[in-house]
């Protein structure tokens, strides 16, 4: 049934937003550079970024020095990660794959981040996309996971065509899934790994952020909420 995930027949959704200005920012997020500074600190040298976008993540992964693996299954996201390291002269092993069936054998990786990435799909898709990474990691491995909560306030736009899943209807990811995962179910997804930190990540969106996904509808302050967690298996 995986080769009817949500996330895959809205592939070409995909390819548009990453050409679009919204995700064209190739600044890293400072939790990213956060969840680096550990790894190197442990020693790991091997990392994973799942759905690598415009490839911000990698080169700061390649920057630091870790052998980095760009994963994702846009053209378009593979074409700007490479064209992002080349201009800073620097490389990463670049894979057109799903999340949700990565091409590498069990521990394979020191590292993996999967940063906006895991919530694009429905239940069984963000389910086995999680499982399919815990797979991947060495024992003593750690995983960075960025996902949208339900108290985001774009849980409340577009079509609710699965259980916790929507898909946009305005702004520039329309057309895209987005899964808004509870605490319970990440608990319970990492039930087997130790929690190194867990944190609900909130801040009002910006008028930019309004104006894509509100189009003039609506007034006042609204949440964007993430859960953001690192996890090494045991
Ligand atoms: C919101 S972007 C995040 C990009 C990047 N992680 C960042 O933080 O800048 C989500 C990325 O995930 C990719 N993606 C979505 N579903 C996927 C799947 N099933 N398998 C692999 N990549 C996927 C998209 O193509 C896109 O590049």
């Amino acid at each position: 049934m995986l080769n009817q995930t949500p996330s895959r027949i809205t592939t070409l959704a995909w390819e548009r937003a990453l050409r679009s200005e919204f995700l064209a920012d190739t600044t890293p997020d400072e939790s990213v550079d956060r969840f680096a500074q550990i790894l190197l600190a442990l020693g790991k040298s091997t990392v994973l970024d799942v759905g690598c976008g415009n490839g911000r993540h990698s080169l700061l992964l390649a920057q630091k020095g870790f052998d980095t693996y760009a994963l994702d299954m846009t053209e378009s996201s593979l074409q700007l990660t490479q064209a992002l390291l080349k201009q800073h002269q620097l490389r990463a092993t670049m894979t057109k794959a799903y999340m949700e069936e990565l091409p590498f054998p069990d521990e394979t990786f020191d590292g993996l981040l999967g940063f906006c990435v895991y919530n694009h799909g429905d239940g069984p898709q963000v389910h086995a996309s999680i499982v399919e990474s815990q797979r991947v990691l060495c024992r003593g491995g750690f995983m960075y996971l960025c996902l949208m909560t339900p108290r985001d306030f774009r849980y409340q736009l577009g079509k609710r065509a699965k259980p916790r899943m929507l898909i946009f209807d305005r702004g520039p990811e329309r057309g895209i899934p987005h899964y808004f995962i509870s605490r319970l179910q990440l608990e319970t997804l990492f039930r087997n790994f130790s929690i190194v930190d867990f944190r609900l990540e909130e801040e009002e969106a910006n008028e930019l952020v309004l104006r894509d996904y509100l189009c003039g509808a609506g007034q006042g302050t609204r949440l964007i909420s993430h859960y953001t967690l690192i996890a090494t298996k045991n």
